[in-house]
């Protein structure tokens, strides 16, 4: 019998990242992580995305710790297995375009810290607000991957994804991500999305998805068929619901086909007893909501990420006006077509999504347009895959603004060095004024705890040196 050639499937783990990012808000902490790395470590991941996305606001807002340390202490436990990260194309973490120094000395840092991969994406897919970040992960000798932003729509054609995935590969990416922040990439369209894509480039393809609609373990089953090169999976204890697919249950799926991974399931079910508790521990408190577990097929029937689903539930509940839900929900593709079909992903699937609101709760539409919204019809944000509609552009920044249509970032100056300047009075590492530029007010709340914790330490250690017991 001939050989059937071998093709093992590649996984990037997401529990120290984007799992407990899309079941417990971000709240896992470096100390719940750290004592498990060493066997993750052992598993023969293609990669282990731990750091960026919410990870880095929620460390220094939540849980009081360096980002930039966490990382560090990744990257001496992890000798054997490439680190990732999700960064947000010309926004780096945060929520607002930097200018081109901050975003290039970030990466450095980041690279210099440990990450291996960096996955880079924009809220329009607009190659413009990637193209600083992955010349600067080139020059880092970092791997650059580009992630699309996966949605639906008239605009969105296979023509559109396979057009887009040629200019990532000419734009000097190491490889491409289709990111499916909602679920919506259903098992047969994968099948025809990874065949063309594979036709398309020669860079590898990666997929990630989300359980949110359910279908998710049919759609990399199909992936992996027509030929994807990696996929993102959880460890079950943090896997399904809003987060990936589980990690046991891929391996197990692809076991004595030419997909095999080759993982040693005992050890992925030590990795996941270690997990276990953690779980259990987060839906005994509340931080695990059990409703984030189940399928939520309203994400298919409105094409709506399932985080966008429960702001506008609480948006709504805010103005007494729940009753309104459905209107708001048939209203967002509207906005959404009249802001140029963008996907709905963080940033624009908020503005998308409060617009709606709005329009629905005034009883005009646009009566009232955001500001966000207004940034958005004045290029701000970037190009479109569609064209504006006309009628909204004059009813919101009127007919003679100014219309943004070279690449934001190009109006942005170089800004470190008035950060630096700023920021000094705090800073104990390099990586501090990224910190600071990222969220200036959170950074200074959390550079104020340190200082005090360091006060606190060295207080012991002086008691210590004096006292009568040497240790
Ligand atoms: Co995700």
């Amino acid at each position: 019998m001939a050989d059937i050639e071998k093709k093992p499937i590649k996984i990037t783990e997401t529990i120290l990242r984007d799992a407990h990012q899309s079941l417990i808000a971000t709240r896992m902490t470096t100390e719940q992580m750290l004592p498990i790395i060493d066997k993750m470590d052992k598993v023969g991941y293609h990669s282990v995305e731990c750091w960026g996305g919410a990870t880095f606001d929620a460390s220094l807002r939540f849980l009081k710790e360096d980002p930039w340390d966490r990382l560090r202490k990744f990257r001496d436990g992890f000798k054997n297995t490439k680190l990732q990260m999700l960064f947000r194309g010309q926004n780096i973490l945060g929520y607002r375009p930097y200018a081109d120094d901050v975003v290039e000395y970030f990466v450095q840092k980041s690279v210099a810290n440990g990450i291996d991969i960096i996955r880079i994406f924009d809220c329009l897919n607009d190659l413009r607000n990637l193209q600083t970040a992955v010349t600067a992960a080139n020059k880092e000798k970092g791997h650059a991957q580009v992630a699309l932003s996966y949605t639906l729509g008239d605009a969105y054609t296979m023509e559109y994804w396979t057009d887009i995935a040629k200019r990532i590969e000419d734009m000097g990416a190491d490889s491409i991500c289709i990111k499916d922040m909602a679920g919506l990439l259903l098992p047969y369209k994968a099948t025809d999305m990874i065949a063309a894509m594979k036709d398309a480039v020669n860079i590898p393809i990666q997929l990630h998805t989300h359980y949110t609609s359910g279908v998710a373990s049919m759609t990399y089953m199909k992936a992996v068929e027509a030929g994807v090169d990696v996929i993102d999976t959880a460890m079950s204890p943090f896997a399904l619901g809003t987060s990936q697919p589980a990690t046991e249950v891929m391996v197990e799926t692809f076991k004595g086909t030419p997909y095999d991974t080759g993982f040693d399931q005992a050890l992925l079910a030590e990795i996941a007893d270690y997990f276990r508790p953690i779980r259990d521990e987060a839906l005994d408190s509340g931080l695990l909501n059990p409703k984030n577990l189940g399928v939520n097929i309203k994400t298919l029937l409105y094409q709506v990420p399932g985080g966008m689903l429960s702001n506008l539930t609480s948006q709504l509940k805010e103005q007494g006006a729940e009753d309104k839900y459905y209107d708001v929900l048939e209203e967002v593709p509207r906005v959404r077509k009249d802001l140029g079909e963008p996907p709905l992903v963080t940033p624009s699937s908020q503005i998308v999504g409060t617009q709606a609101v709005f329009n629905v709760l005034m009883g005009e539409r646009y009566k009232m347009a955001t500001k966000e919204t207004k940034d958005v019809l004045s290029g701000k944000y970037g190009a479109t895959v569609k064209p504006f509609n006309p009628e909204v552009v004059e009813k919101c920044i009127g007919k003679d603004a100014e219309i943004i249509t070279c690449r934001p970032a190009d109006l942005i100056p170089d800004e470190l060095e008035t950060l630096e300047n700023e920021m000094k009075q705090w800073k104990q590492q390099d990586e501090d004024v990224l910190t600071y530029a990222l969220f200036p007010q959170v950074a200074v709340d959390f550079f104020k705890y340190r200082e005090a914790q360091q006060t606190k330490v060295d207080a012991t250690v002086a008691d210590t040196e004096d006292g009568a017991y040497p240790v």
